[in-house]
């Protein structure tokens, strides 16, 4: 089995998966021009990152099926950190659209000077956990799992690729964007997908019909998306991601932690997670 350094690059303190990190692609992403009409979306990972990968191009070109329909997710919404970025960035239809997993002091310099717009999405921690704990028994480039207690141990201390759930969402919610970031949640999308894409376009001052904003919800839905070889992770090689041990759009819904936490880890969780947001001037959607 690989260790942890062989798979892992540490760059600035965090983890990152060199299977698809380097340390090029990082400074890459750090030195990147953003434009005053790209939209991120800024999510820890196992927050809904492909979700809106999906949703994104569908609300920025008034609900054209192509995008989803012929690129796959990685090349359609790029992550900004990945290696791949450089390859596709110059065939990306305008406005652009990004996914990252930095958190906001990993973001370049031209993020802060330009008017580039995020839509944060948060995800309870708790089923951010139980989502990750399967991705890291099927995604080859990450280190096994181990337990599921041991993974929450290593999750709640930070020694997962991009650190710390806590760090990354006190590091937005303080991020002081105005009406440039739009923070959602999972949970919301899940509840009442339609409305969550009326909210997205309303913030990006789309004016989309009610007609379109369904029809995006329905290609969007958590059926159609493990449906479509392009948003599915079929098409990545089995030797990355082994579907048969669990697939990416593995339940697609909010609560699965039940199934999941003994009291004991219930308690523990709640108790770390709680410490380190005290004294933050925000509260989270959910309880603990
Ligand atoms: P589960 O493992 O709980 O099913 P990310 O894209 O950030 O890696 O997040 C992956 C999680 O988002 C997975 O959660 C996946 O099933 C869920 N997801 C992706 N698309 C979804 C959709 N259309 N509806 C509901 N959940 C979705």
């Amino acid at each position: 089995m690989p260790s942890s350094e062989e798979l892992y690059l540490e760059y600035q303190g965090l983890l990152f998966p060199r299977e698809t990190h380097s340390a090029e692609s990082l400074k890459f992403a750090q030195e990147f021009t953003l434009k005053d009409d790209d939209v991120l979306s800024v999510t820890y990972p196992k927050s809904g990152t492909i979700w809106m990968q999906e949703i994104l191009p569908l609300v920025l070109n008034g609900g054209d099926l192509t995008p989803i329909q012929t690129v796959v997710n990685w090349d359609r919404v790029p992550w900004l950190e990945e290696t791949r970025l450089a390859q596709v960035v110059d065939k990306l239809p305008s406005p652009r659209a990004l996914v990252t997993h930095f958190r906001y002091s990993f973001m370049p310099p031209s993020f802060r000077t330009s008017k580039a717009k995020v839509v944060y999405v948060m995800r309870n921690p708790k089923d951010v956990l139980v989502s990750s704990y399967y991705f890291h028994q099927m995604a080859t480039f990450l280190e096994d799992p181990g337990t599921f207690e041991e993974f929450m141990e290593k999750f709640l201390d930070g020694r997962v690729f991009f650190g710390k759930w806590t760090d990354h969402v006190k590091s937005w919610r303080n991020a002081e964007l105005g009406d440039r970031i739009l923070f959602i949640t999972y949970e919301e999308m899940v509840q009442d997908l339609p409305a969550s894409i009326r909210h997205i376009s309303g913030f990006l001052h789309r004016n989309l019909s009610e007609e379109v904003i369904q029809k995006i919800a329905e290609h969007c839905s958590f059926q159609s998306m493990k449906a479509n070889a392009m948003s599915n992770f079929s098409l990545c090689p089995k030797e990355y991601m082994d579907s048969d041990k669990s697939p990416f759009l593995r339940k697609g819904i909010a609560g699965d932690w039940k199934n999941h936490f003994s009291s004991e880890q219930l308690a523990r969780f709640k108790s770390v997670i709680t410490k380190e947001l005290e004294g933050e001037n925000f509260s989270l959607p959910w309880s603990l």
